[in-house]
């Protein structure tokens, strides 16, 4: 008869001792395995006389349970083990302070979209784009500016050389992608595009280059109601204001119908502006329910869906924000301006961290 005190103490010493994850499976199978020593005690149990069957019997199957929970315990020890060693390895003190060694800067400009796609990206909007490089049929007609639209003259547009035919320019405006979105996709639509945009002026407050993000929603139900309330929201977190007072002043786009700018409500003095206090206005973006024809050119129809857009100029925004005097110098490339007002790389815009530092 098999010594069952003995085969205890030898099968528990060797789980214990197994060091690996590899080393308890082979203990394991030596143990309970098919032809492990413990499953042929119990095989071996019909040979024995039936008085030292049941004894033995319940003692080697108490064994088995022992040893088989012994292994779980052994394997969530190792398995555990293993994990801190990991951990350890890959441990990084986030209590010491970044090291401010990176010389470079983020532009304001760049600093304001994303500042833009962080708020808009957690109103559900995606990020879409468009070449800077457009033609007449996307920057105008398409947006519902005919060749004699009196609308064309207001866009100092530069034009290209392209094939002669002057129907190459660099587009005025970001509304092109909303033209371009529609035609590659399938309602329903929800994004911003934000990008450059090229007119031929240039004094304080107009540079030839700059910059706007588009806002487009197609969805059932689209209303009035749900563009006064996503602008107010942006325009809140934008601020970083409690709340910002607003006024949708009608207007006219070719693009949508109707048409409104939006101002905010600010304070102005020699010195300074505040947004957000005081009884004067400023106009801060344009927006309106799309033209039907503009949904028509792109193969939808009116009458099943609607929806709203709006464009901001990025510059103005940043201007407002961070009070920053002179359009032209954004674009001067001096590097004492990027560093006074340029932002720290290391802190990426986000509502939840907090959008300018
Ligand atoms: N594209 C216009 C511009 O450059 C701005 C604009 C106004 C865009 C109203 C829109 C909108 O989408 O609805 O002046």
């Amino acid at each position: 008869m098999t010594d069952t005190a003995q085969l205890r103490s030898e099968s528990l010493s060797a789980v214990s001792n197994a060091g690996t994850a590899a080393a308890l499976e082979e203990q394991r199978v030596a143990l309970l395995g098919r032809k492990g020593r413990i499953t042929e005690a119990l095989k071996n149990l019909g040979q024995l006389a039936p008085e030292e069957r049941k004894t033995f019997g319940a003692a080697i199957n108490a064994l088995k349970e022992e040893v088989a929970a012994l292994i779980d315990t052994r394997q969530r020890d190792l398995q555990r083990a293993e994990r801190d060693i990991k951990i350890a390895s890959e441990r990084v003190d986030v209590t010491l302070p970044a090291r401010h060694t990176l010389p470079g800067r983020i532009h304001p400009v760049t600093q304001v979209i994303e500042e833009i796609t962080a708020i808009f990206a957690a109103m559900g909007f995606t990020v879409a784009e468009g070449p800077d490089i457009e033609d007449d049929e996307h920057n105008f007609t398409a947006l519902n500016i005919p060749a004699t639209h009196p609308a064309r003259q207001m866009h100092d547009t530069f034009y290209l050389q392209g094939n002669g035919d002057g129907k190459t320019l660099l587009r005025t405006h970001t509304s092109p992608v909303q033209i371009r979105t529609m035609q590659n996709g399938k309602p329903p639509f929800r994004f911003i595009a934000p990008g450059a945009t090229y007119r031929c002026d240039s004094d304080q407050t107009h540079t030839p280059m700059f910059h706007q993000v588009e806002g487009f929603v197609v969805e059932p139900g689209i209303h009035m109601g749900h563009l006064k309330g996503c602008i107010a929201e942006f325009l809140q977190a934008f601020f970083e204001l409690e709340k910002v007072p607003l006024r949708f002043r009608p207007s006219y786009f070719p693009f949508t119908e109707p048409s409104a700018e939006v101002d905010v409500g600010c304070k102005r003095s020699k010195e300074e502006l505040v947004i957000g206090a005081g009884n004067d206005w400023l106009e801060i973006m344009g927006c309106g329910m799309i033209h039907p024809n503009v949904l028509r050119n792109c193969g939808l129809d009116p009458n099943t869906h609607q929806g709203f857009a709006f464009g901001m100029g990025v510059e103005r925004l940043a201007m407002l924000k961070y009070g920053l005097p002179d359009l032209r110098t954004f674009f001067e490339s001096d590097v004492r301006w990027l560093s006074h007002y340029g932002f720290d790389p290391l802190l990426q815009p986000s509502l939840a961290g907090g959008l300018s530092g």
